[in-house]
């Protein structure tokens, strides 16, 4: 039962909305161009998901991709972790209704809401059940609908998110899996990036719709700031008490944020920029679900080889932040 069991990603699988909404549309949406989002983002496109298309919905596909992909059935699934800031509902938590919508034994699931930190913070509590031998095997999923709290009149937010979903089965491995997890969040600076209104604090009424306070807040050139930091910081953490220094790094996945956060990182820490993978381009920023489908998407182009040595790097609102050194298996 104490034995701590070695624990890796056995199954991955990712769902993007078919929408695509490019630059040159957003150019007829708000006061801006491709060439400013281009230059001061990295970003060309994002996806966005249909009306009819909730956050559980994407989970799903995502999941059910990462249980084909690891050769499991729903019924193998023994925890479920949903990372989002967009759940279909306050309640139930999403991770419920993904349980009940592909057929999941009556295991424990629960949401994870720390933004785009969810996806680690997800890998991280499932990696502690499975090294625990708590559980065998577990279903953590990154996904979000980002667009249903878009502010689309607002061009300093507008133009950066996307929607989309990631999804990994992890399990006991023999060898190599999860070496690393570190872990934090400064909640004295969540006033960078918020939802104000919807929780108990402002619950929904018709001047918080007028007043717009149900979409995304952000101080972007601050949050840039603290960015660049946090994940540099968050990389030495995960990395150091492995003795690894930042060559050592086969490839780096991180939050696709901004394309100048991140060669801002890659200068703080050393690296090469060809050593931190990005899909910013295609997808903009899907919080959680950005540093999940970017592993997917890694893994999928072959950039990802077994014995690599991954780190897993995200920041997010909260302020959360979190990084995970993993052996590729
Ligand atoms: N198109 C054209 N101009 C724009 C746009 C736009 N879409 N948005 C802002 N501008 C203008 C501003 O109004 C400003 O104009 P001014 O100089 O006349 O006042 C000018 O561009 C510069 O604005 P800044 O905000 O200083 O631009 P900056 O270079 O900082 O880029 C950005 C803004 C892209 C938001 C950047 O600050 C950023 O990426 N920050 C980090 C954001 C982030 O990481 N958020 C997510 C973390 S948490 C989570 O994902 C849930």
């Amino acid at each position: 039962m104490c034995e701590n069991k070695k624990v890796g990603i056995i199954g991955l699988g990712a769902y993007l909305p078919e929408r695509v909404l490019t630059n040159k549309e957003l150019e007829k949406m708000v006061d801006t161009t491709d060439e400013w989002i281009t230059t001061r983002t990295g970003i060309k496109e994002r996806r966005i998901a249909r009306d009819d298309e909730a956050t559980s919905d994407m989970a799903v596909e995502a999941a059910k991709r990462a249980l084909d992909d690891a050769r499991l059935k729903p019924q193998d699934i023994d925890l479920i972790i949903v990372a989002t800031i967009t759940p279909d509902m306050f309640f139930p938590a999403t991770a419920c209704l993904v349980q009940a919508k592909i057929g999941a034994r009556t295991v424990p699931a629960f949401d994870v809401s720390v933004a785009c930190s969810g996806f680690i913070y997800g890998l991280a509590i499932a990696n502690q059940f499975i090294s625990s031998g708590t559980y065998k095997h577990a279903l953590v999923i990154a996904a979000e609908k980002l667009s249903s709290i878009t502010d689309w009149s607002d061009r300093s937010t507008c133009v950066l998110f996307g929607d989309g979903s990631g999804a990994a089965v992890l399990g006991p491995v023999e060898k190599g899996g999860i070496l690393s997890v570190y872990l934090g969040a400064d909640g004295k600076k969540g006033e960078l990036i918020k939802l104000p209104a919807g929780g108990s604090r402002i619950p929904a009424t018709k001047k918080s719709i007028e007043d717009g306070l149900h979409f995304v807040k952000m101080n972007g050139a601050e949050l840039f700031k603290h960015a660049v930091k946090i994940m540099a910081d968050a990389a030495l953490e995960a990395t150091r008490p492995l003795g690894l220094k930042a060559e050592d790094i086969s490839l780096v996945i991180p939050h696709q944020a901004n394309i100048r956060i991140l060669n801002a990182v890659a200068k703080r820490m050393g690296l090469s920029k060809e050593k931190i993978y990005l899909n910013i381009d295609k997808y903009g920023n899907m919080s959680a679900a950005s540093s999940a489908v970017a592993l997917v998407d890694a893994v999928k182009e072959g950039r990802i080889k077994k014995g690599d040595k991954v780190l897993l790097d995200a920041f997010g609102g909260g302020l959360t932040w979190g990084a995970i050194v993993l052996e590729w298996t």
